[in-house]
């Protein structure tokens, strides 16, 4: 049902479960987490997460698995895919989303725990657990407010409505749109970066994500601090060496 390839120098996830829209069983998420360990020690410099079908990156949590559970096994439900979603944010190299149809509930769950978001232009994406009298579990309710911001999370997850993809870019959901095919227009988004000092991004990812949780003085501090560490890197030595010799430069992630 997980599909881990290898396209260039790039790890390509595929949600494979069509005819369930991508839905994620208990088995999915599991499968996904050992696929994000797979990636996690690869020399992949980035990974694609995409959804099978021409209908759905993935249409949330197998909602035929959830009924007659009883709290314990819900709540060990919503640690599992948080844990599992939590593993994909702390991936050493950056994450992107193609997000080639729907993504409801968990799907959505799982494309904002990724680094970045790309739709087509027929994605439809929510939360709509409200719907089936559930809140979302696995992250949602609080990675989208640290997207897009309070009311509008809030307005999305009270409501449970469907954004279409031309709203999603305008609220900043998805990073951008695309008309290619997919997954070449995931391809090519990473390649934007993925040329760049490995080690040196991972400290950009780590003082944004850490500017959320912290007063702007602290995370003043976490800046000088990652700064400086991407400074002692040999590839800050390389960038500024090319950049004086009118070069290109050759980072090593080191
Ligand atoms: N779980 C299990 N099966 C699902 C599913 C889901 N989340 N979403 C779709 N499917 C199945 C359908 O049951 C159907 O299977 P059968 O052919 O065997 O009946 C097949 O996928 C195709 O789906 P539809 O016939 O419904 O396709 P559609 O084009 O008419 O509608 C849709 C598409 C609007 C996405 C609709 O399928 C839908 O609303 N799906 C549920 C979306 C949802 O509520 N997601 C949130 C789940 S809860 C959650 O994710 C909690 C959390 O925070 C972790």
């Amino acid at each position: 049902m997980i599909e881990l390839t290898r396209v260039e120098e790039f790890a390509v996830i595929t949600l494979n479960r069509p005819d369930a829209l991508n839905a994620l069983s208990f088995s999915l998420i599991r499968d996904l987490g050992r696929a994000f360990d797979e990636v996690a020690t690869s020399d992949a410099r980035a990974l694609i997460v995409i959804g099978a079908g021409a209908k759905a990156f993935c249409a949330g949590a197998d909602i035929k698995e959830l009924t007659g559970r009883s709290l314990v096994a819900q709540k060990e439900g919503a640690k599992l895919g948080q844990a599992m979603f939590a593993r994909l944010d702390a991936l050493p190299m950056p994450s992107v989303a193609v997000i080639n149809g729907y993504a409801f509930g968990g799907g959505l769950e799982l494309a904002l725990a990724c680094t970045f978001r790309l739709a087509s232009r027929n994605a439809k994406v929510g939360l709509p657990e409200v719907k089936l009298g559930l809140i979302p579990g696995y992250g949602g309710t609080q990675r989208l407010p640290r997207l897009i911001g309070e009311a509008r999370a809030l307005e999305m997850i009270l409501t449970g409505r469907t954004v279409d993809a031309d709203e999603a870019h305008r609220i900043g959901l998805v990073n951008r749109l695309i008309d290619a095919d997919p997954l070449a227009a995931g391809i090519a988004f990473a390649r934007e970066f993925s040329r760049y000092s490995l080690p040196v991004l991972g400290f950009a990812r780590s003082a944004v994500t850490r500017a959320l949780d912290v007063a702007l003085s602290e995370g003043l501090k976490i800046e000088a601090d990652l700064s400086t560490l991407a400074y002692q890197t040999r590839d800050a030595i390389e960038g500024m060496d090319a950049f004086i010799d009118k070069r290109k430069p050759v980072f090593r992630d080191a």
